[in-house]
This record gives C-alpha cells, structure tokens and sequence, in this order.
C-alpha cells in the first residue's frame, strides 16, 4: 500500500512536471506564428465591472488615464451593480473630473452578479468597435498594456488575448515590489505562454482579457454558468480554432485580497465548471472544430479535474497504514512530503491542489456565481 502511495504521489508530481518541461523547451522558444502590427488601432472599450469598489475605483481610473492609447480609440465603461459605497457617486466626480475621457457609467438597479452585469455592459457597446477588454478594478496595468495587447489583434486568427500577471498589496504596489506567490507565478505564466505559443492557453486573468468583439456577439456573450468572465469565453473561441493567448510583453498587477483563501476557493470552482462544461457548450453553439488546443485542454483538464486527487488518496493509503498499522515507511513518507514545504514554489503547489480540492466539493452546493468582497 506504502508503494501504491508513492506511485499516486510520484504520477501527481511527475505530470505536471513533465508537461511544463516539454512545454517550456518545446513550445516557449516558438515564434508566435501571427502578424503582429504596432500601427493596427482599432476602436477599444474597456469595461470595468463593479460591486463596492469606493476604495479601488478612482485609482482604477487613474490608471487607465495613464494608457497610452488615442483617446478617442478608446472608451470606459464601468458596469455598477447598486454598490452601497458610493462606488457610482466616485465614478461620476471622477468622469467629472476628467472630461477628455470618454467615460460612461452604467448601472443596474440590483446586483445579479459580474457576468449578468457584463452581458448588461455589452448591449450598450455599438457594432463598430473591435475590442472589448473586461478589467477587474482591483487590478493595475502598466502603461503601454493597450497598445501591446491590440497589437496582436491585427491577425484575424486571434480572437482573445491575456498578460502575464503579478499579485502585490497595496504598499507593494506603490514600491513596485513583487511578492507572495511570484514564484509560483512564474511557473504560471511560463506555462500559459507555452501553450499560447502553440495555440491557446485556457486560463486567462481578469486583470486584462481582450476579446475581438464581433466573437463575443457570436457566442451570445459571456456564458453565465461559471462565474468567470476570462477563461470560459477565450476557451470557447479557443474551440473555435482561432487564437487565446496570453502575451508576455506586458505584465499587470493585482492587488492580494483580504480574504485571499476564499477567493481562490471560488476562482478554483469557477475554473473547474469552466473545465467541466465549456468543451460541450463550444459543441452545442456548433462552433467547434479540432485544434492542437484539444491536447492543451485534455492535459490541463486532467491537472484540474483529476491530478489534486492523486494527492488525496496518496496521504490517505499512507495515514491509514500509519494509524492502523503502525507503519514507518508511511511515517517518512508523510515527512518527506511536508519537509519540502519550506519551499516557497511547493507550497504554492499543494495549496493550490487544496483549493481545488474544497473548490470541487463545494461546487456540489454552490456554484459562487455572486461573492462577497
Ligand atoms: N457589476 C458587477 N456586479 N461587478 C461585480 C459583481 C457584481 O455583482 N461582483 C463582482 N464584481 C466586480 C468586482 O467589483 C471586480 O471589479 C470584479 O468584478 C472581480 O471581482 P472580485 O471580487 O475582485 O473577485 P476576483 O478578484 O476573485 O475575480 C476574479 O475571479 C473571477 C473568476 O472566478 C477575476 O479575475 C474575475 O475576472 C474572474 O472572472
Ligand atoms: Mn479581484
């Protein structure tokens, strides 16, 4: 039973592993294969969803301010869903405030949650513009971000683009420090540019996802079976055979929550019904065609769905041989895998297996399609 448990341990492992090795020397080095073009400018709306966000929304503005993108390209929408801070009431001095800025601000009589409130933002957005970009208000961009994403929107074959991202608090973020889980997101984004570079990567990051919108139109908006307004879409055209990549020349910022473990709870349910209901959604919509992205989804469905619970029933067979009999082997064996927890990455790791663990069984109750703050 001792070997069965380092079998499952060493296959939870090893896959990863394995797959971000290949990934890295094979598909990393790959030129991006799509025409790339600084002086494509198309019309952009950036969309800024909202619930109680009067700490966050002025500096959220400031920083769009400070794109360097034609301002008459591009427009702000923030989407309010009755915030009871005032979070509106900051949107309007603000606009006030800064008349050059094409800002609207929409809002909703009652909160139906992030996706309802976007699919509500997007009636308002007229057929003439080429992108929309969905951006969480808690998040920073660096100042060329717009005009280092649209760039790659110049080739039709790619439909939906991401960045890399940093996590950083709020004192961090005014020393421009990096922090916390950055290891671990160094992996991350290595990872889903890999994949990118090949084809798509389906996890992307609210911080910044850019949509050509016309694709958006196509697939009836933002699905609301999942509460996430990033992965599921670019997945879905990532199934229609055109491009969702995450590009590495810009990097955004989000800020740590307070409630950093409950959030990551409910970002890992969203992204499990992402991977458990996305493929057949693509299906229904007859949208759906072979890609090279199949490969990409088969193995990171597998790491989501499949791979934390290796983990579970390795330390279970172990704890049950050590409670029952007494076993030593299972004893060093439990050791040797939290001795390595001192390590910043494998922390990262196993923690990441334990929201996905909680993540899916709490998806059994509820699907946290409207949170707290
Ligand atoms: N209009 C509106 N209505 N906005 C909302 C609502 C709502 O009911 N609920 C949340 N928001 C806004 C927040 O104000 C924020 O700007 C953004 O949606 C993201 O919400 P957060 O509360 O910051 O949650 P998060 O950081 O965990 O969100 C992340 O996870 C989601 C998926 O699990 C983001 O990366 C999302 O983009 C992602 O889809
Ligand atoms: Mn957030």
């Amino acid at each position: 039973m001792d070997l069965l448990a380092v079998a499952l341990a060493g296959v939870h492992f090893a896959l990863p592993l394995a797959y971000y090795s290949y990934a890295k020397a094979k598909w990393l080095p790959r030129p991006w294969n799509v025409k790339i073009d600084e002086n494509y400018k198309p019309k952009v709306v950036v969309i800024v969803p909202t619930y109680n966000e009067g700490l966050t929304i002025r500096d959220k503005l400031n920083n769009l301010y400070e794109q360097n993108y034609p301002r008459e390209l591009f427009e702000i929408i923030v989407v309010d869903s009755a915030s009871e801070d005032g979070t509106a009431e900051k949107v309007r001095e603000w606009g006030k405030e800064h008349p050059d800025v094409n800002l609207k601000l929409l809002e909703e009589p009652v909160r139906r949650g992030m996706n309802p409130a976007l699919n509500f933002a997007l009636k308002h957005i007229s057929k003439d513009v080429e992108i929309i970009i969905f951006t969480d208000a808690d998040s920073y961009w660096p100042p060329d971000a717009l005009r280092s994403v649209v760039k790659y929107f110049a080739d039709p074959i790619v439909a939906a683009v991401t960045t890399n991202i940093v996590l950083a608090s709020r004192e961090g973020l005014r020393r421009k420090e990096e922090m916390g889980e950055n290891v671990y997101r160094s992996y991350y984004n290595n990872l889903r540019v890999s994949e990118s570079k090949l084809h798509s990567t389906p996890v992307h990051n609210g911080a910044l996802v850019a949509f050509r919108f016309r694709f958006i139109r196509k697939i009836n908006g933002i699905p609301e079976f999942t509460g996430n307004n990033d992965s599921t879409p670019a997945s879905i055209i990532a199934f229609m055979g055109y491009r969702a990549i995450q590009i590495s020349d810009v990097t955004t910022v989000e800020l740590l929550a307070r409630n950093n473990f409950l959030r990551k709870v409910r970002r890992a349910q969203h992204l499990l019904l992402s991977f458990l209901k996305t493929k057949r959604y693509a299906k229904k919509l007859g949208i759906y065609v072979k890609s090279p992205f199949d490969t990409i989804w088969r193995i990171e469905w597998w790491l989501h769905v499949i791979n934390p619970w290796l983990l579970v029933a390795s330390l279970s067979f172990l704890i049950f041989n050590l409670v029952f009999y007494g076993s030593v082997t299972a004893l060093v064996l439990i050791g040797a895998g939290l001795i390595p927890l001192m390590l910043k990455a494998y922390r990262a790791w196993i923690m990441q297996q334990v929201y996905l663990i909680i993540a899916a069984v709490r998806n059994l109750w509820t699907r946290e399609i409207m949170w707290s703050k």
